[in-house]
């Protein structure tokens, strides 16, 4: 890895938390950090960033590989001027799909055990031992996304014994998931699934996938948890279908425009949970191990793993 430079393209007071890693993993590789040092474009190798600025990438004539810090790449491709010669690798880590996992466990049991239920009876003082949680058995949840993400948190809501399916372009064998694939079978998956989880990417395909006709095939009082990102929601059908009653609830991570806007409806709807974009963060040492371990496969002449197809923008 002689001479490399790479361009660390992400809001300059958060650079130290890869810049140290890289200056103690990687000591020869050279890190520019975007709008804070000074570089030649024509010098620059690499590029690690979530969202770099439109045009910036196009900006750099000998660019060789593209890292982004997320497993989502719509921050990228959303750059009409992308190089399309220049591969994208895309994160992949067990420690992302843990965390995911653990925040969709989080929120399927709270839906599913009452809890919120329970808080509003306990700030009024009333003891509601009447109406009892569904058994977990009685509950189909479905993974729209059965993807590298998708299929552990699938993995992690088995043990509750959750009936559990996954919707994919092509068809999974994940054990006790049932698999459905393509917009044939989308109608069946969404008719059985209580608690809906949407893990896709966002691409062309799937953007505003979340919308009014997809909530109408979901069963009565079905849960609706958004992980992925904003654009796939169409955010005024779901209240739409909140406040008609057909949908019971929904945890929302990622939203059109983040931080979300102050005046949004999202904050104070009675039935909406909000989360600031934290289900699943990559750890910045998990991602420099990632990059520089790409790296040396780069210059050895090996294949790169997990290069978006830009055809398919996943
Ligand atoms: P992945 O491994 O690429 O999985 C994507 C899944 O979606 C695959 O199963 C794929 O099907 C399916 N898919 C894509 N387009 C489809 C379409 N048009 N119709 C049906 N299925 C389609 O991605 P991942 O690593 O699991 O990540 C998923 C997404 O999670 C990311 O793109 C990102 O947006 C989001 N995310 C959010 C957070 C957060 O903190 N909120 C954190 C991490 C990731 P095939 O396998 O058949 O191609
Ligand atoms: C986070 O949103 C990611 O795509 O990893």
């Amino acid at each position: 890895m002689n001479e490399r430079t790479l361009l660390l393209a992400v809001p300059p007071a958060w650079a130290p938390l890869w810049t140290v890693p890289f200056a103690e993993l990687a000591p020869q590789l050279q890190i520019f950090v975007e709008s804070k040092d000074t570089y030649a474009t024509d010098a620059i190798d690499y590029v690690l960033s979530f969202r770099p600025a439109p045009g910036l990438l196009q900006r750099l004539p000998n660019l060789r590989v593209a890292f982004s810090l997320g497993a989502g790449v719509d921050g990228f491709l959303s750059d009409p001027q992308y190089p399309k010669h220049v591969p994208l690798v895309r994160f992949v880590g067990n420690s992302l799909a843990d965390e995911m996992a653990e925040f969709c466990v989080l929120h399927v049991l709270m839906h599913y055990r009452m809890q919120r239920f329970f808080d509003r009876a306990q700030s009024e003082h009333k003891w509601r031992q009447a109406l009892l949680p569904k058994r977990a058995s009685d509950i189909a949840i479905g993974i729209l996304g059965l993807g590298e993400i998708g299929a552990v948190v699938a993995e992690r809501l088995k043990p509750f014994g959750f009936r559990l399916a996954g919707w994919s372009r092509t068809r999974k064998a994940v054990e006790a998931v049932e698999s459905f694939a393509s917009e044939d079978e989308l109608p069946a998956f969404l008719a059985r699934s209580d608690v809906l989880i949407c893990l896709l990417p966002l691409t062309d395909a799937t953007t505003g996938v979340l919308n009014a006709k997809l909530f109408a095939q979901l069963p009565k009082d079905a849960f609706v948890i958004n992980v992925a990102r904003g654009g796939h929601l169409v955010d005024a059908d779901l209240i739409a279908a909140l406040d008609s009653g057909h949908l019971s609830g929904a945890v929302l991570d990622v939203f059109h425009h983040e931080p979300l806007p102050e005046d949004h409806p999202f904050w104070s709807h009675p039935r909406i949970t909000v989360t600031p974009h934290i289900a699943a963060i990559t750890d910045p040492r998990a991602a420099v191990e990632y990059v520089v371990k790409g790296i040396v496969r780069f210059e050895r002449g090996e294949m790169l793993e997990n290069v978006v197809d830009l055809s398919r923008g996943y």
